[in-house]
């Protein structure tokens, strides 16, 4: 039997997602939304794509959470998006009741499922989700770190007129202006950047990536990034149902990993089967550290004003 993957949110990252997961072939995709019309009709346009574009998944559009039963994975990107002059944390009255909502339905059908949140602000988003589902921690993974990473690689390549598929590179933290993006671990083909670049134009593409949302918005102004943000969703997915175990930036739950004390935030972490696998401990400089507990002070005022909402 295929992989059963819902997507919650048939908007611009959701409808997106489907599109990456159904050209891999990754598994039979449900695609809810709260507008009657719109899951339906993307979910009949995209599986008309099947046959010129190689896949045979079936793909279903609905208004009903009991189409998504024994999901193995729930994508979560349901709520609204920001728009120019906002950030990523004026969103948060808004989509934790969208959140808590979707999720409280969700678990109902697909209690052994893994929830992928997706809806900004992130990382409180996967605090209200793992809350609200009483899932096991490995269970309620975060997007953002692998958009943040693959921004990243991006900028570095254009810089280097390479492929970014030869660049790699890590971000930690939260998701948004505190996030961590670490150059010193960031290679080209093994070779690290910081050989390859001036500290100038690493600083200024740290700040690109931490800015790309952000950018993007502001070229749009109707809404925010989809592409990429589908594009890291679809690797995640990929990992987890073909048990890949690639080693990706992922909000997950840390404990003493990170000294974080219980609370979701981006590191690296293996995602399989099972969803996190494990959480990769990477040795951080005193001046990254931190950063990252900056960052994680900032989650943690995030926490706290998603738990009004709970
Ligand atoms: N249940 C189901 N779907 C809902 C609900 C709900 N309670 N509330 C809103 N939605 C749907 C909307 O109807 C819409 O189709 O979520 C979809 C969101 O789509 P867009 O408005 O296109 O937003 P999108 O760009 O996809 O972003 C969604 O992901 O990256 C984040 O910051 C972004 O929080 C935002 C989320």
């Amino acid at each position: 039997m295929r992989p059963k993957i819902s997507i919650i949110g048939a908007g611009n990252v959701g409808a997106t997602a489907a599109h990456w997961i159904a050209s891999r072939n990754l598994g039979d995709i449900v695609l809810l939304d709260i507008l009657e019309g719109i899951p339906q009709g993307k979910a009949m346009d995209l599986l008309h794509a099947g046959p010129l574009a190689g896949f045979d998944v079936s793909i279903l559009g609905t208004n009903e959470y009991a189409d998504t039963k024994n999901s193995d994975i729930v994508v979560v990107t349901s709520g609204i998006p920001r728009k120019p002059g906002m950030s990523r944390d004026d969103l948060i009255a808004t989509n934790a009741k969208i959140v808590k909502e979707v999720t409280e339905k969700v678990v109902k059908y697909s209690p052994q499922g893994i929830l992928i949140i997706v809806t900004n602000p992130l990382d409180a988003m996967v605090h209200v989700a793992a809350t609200v589902s009483g899932f096991p921690k490995h269970r309620v993974i975060g997007m953002a770190g692998i958009l943040d990473a693959t921004r990243f690689r991006t900028g570095i390549a254009q810089e280097l007129h390479v492929s970014g598929k030869d660049v790699d590179a890590f971000v930690l933290g939260s998701h948004g202006d505190a996030m961590v993006p670490l150059p010193r671990l960031c290679t080209l083909n093994g070779k690290p950047i910081t050989r390859l670049l001036t500290p100038e134009k690493i600083h200024a593409l740290v700040e690109r990536t931490r800015k790309g949302g952000e950018e993007i918005v502001n070229l749009l102004k109707t809404g925010s990034a989809y592409y990429a943000p589908a594009a890291a969703i679809m690797d995640m997915v990929d990992s987890i149902v073909n048990d890949k175990k690639k080693t990706l930036c992922c909000t997950v739950y840390c404990g003493k990993e990170y000294n974080v004390g219980g609370f979701f935030i981006g590191v690296p972490v293996k995602l399989g089967k099972k969803g996190v696998e494990e959480i990769i401990e990477l040795q951080l400089t005193t001046e990254e550290h931190d950063a990252f507990q900056k960052s994680l002070e900032h989650v943690k005022s995030l926490v706290n004003a998603a738990d009004n909402f709970l």
